[in-house]
């Protein structure tokens, strides 16, 4: 099957993990890849892994300047942008009291700056062919908050708030905007959690297990695609029911 026949997506933070499955997902459904990323060894290395006309642009999404250079070259050499999936993301724990201004600006840099820089840079091509989709990186803990998280949970609950925000501005550009929150997914993220916090994690998610990055670039996909084409404005928790 594919479903994203030749659409041609932008993946922020495609190089690793979730993203680096999204790409792979994504070609298998027959779109085009650009993976943009801040590492370049890795982002060239995936490129060139997954083949099929992916190219990676070496972009740091806190530098508006960057995202939006990297915006018109890609737009340069696909000729389209169809999809932005707003995917990078960074964590820096700390509790409240702990917490430096360095931790708590540079999240927010990343998580919620870069995801409206990539989407004011985008979004005109896609209002001027009167078609997108956008799907953007939340997280349960942006609904449910969590312990030593201010920075990421204020940017992953802002990441709701402008998805709601830009489904309706956008709408009628034929454009949805939605949201995934994935529950923990085992990804370098992920990975550097204490082992005795992953089985407690673990104990408390009702599927009993942590996800998978592909169980996410499956929803990512679908919300990518026409079958999705009267969703927006949502966020999808994509979580083994962790939070139920
Ligand atoms: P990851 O750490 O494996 O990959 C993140 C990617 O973003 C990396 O390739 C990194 O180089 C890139 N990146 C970081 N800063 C960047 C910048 N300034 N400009 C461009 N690229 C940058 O992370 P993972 O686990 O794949 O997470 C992907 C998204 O999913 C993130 O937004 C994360 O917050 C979210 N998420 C992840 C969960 C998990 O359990 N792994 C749970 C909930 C949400």
């Amino acid at each position: 099957m594919e479903r994203l026949k030749d659409k041609v997506a932008v993946i922020t933070g495609g190089a690793n993990g979730i993203g680096k499955a999204t790409a792979q997902k994504f070609i298998a459904e027959g779109a085009q890849v650009a993976i943009w990323d801040i590492v370049k060894e890795k982002g060239e290395q995936t490129a060139q892994e997954l083949g099929n006309n992916t190219k990676f642009y070496q972009v740091d999404t806190t530098s508006f300047e960057q995202v939006e250079k990297a915006a018109q070259q890609t737009h340069q050499d696909y000729g389209k942008i169809d999809i932005l999936i707003n995917n990078a993301g960074i964590t820096q724990d700390a509790t409240l009291s702990k917490m430096t201004i360095e931790q708590w600006q540079k999240v927010l840099d990343v998580n919620l700056n870069g995801v409206f820089y990539c989407t004011k840079a985008i979004s005109p091509f896609m209002v001027e062919q009167g078609y997108g989709r956008i799907v953007n990186a939340s997280s349960v803990v942006g609904i449910y908050g969590n312990f030593g998280q201010t920075n990421y949970v204020a940017t992953k609950a802002g990441v709701i708030g402008m998805t709601k925000t830009w489904a309706k501005e956008l709408g009628r550009k034929g454009i949805t905007v939605n949201a995934i929150a994935p529950g923990f997914i085992a990804t370098e993220m992920v990975k550097s959690i204490p082992e005795k916090v992953i089985n407690m994690l673990e104990g408390k998610t009702p599927l009993g297990r942590l996800g998978e990055p592909e169980e996410i670039a499956n929803a990512y996909a679908f919300l990518a695609s026409e079958e999705a084409s009267f969703i927006s404005g949502a966020t999808l928790s994509v979580d083994g029911a962790v939070t139920i």
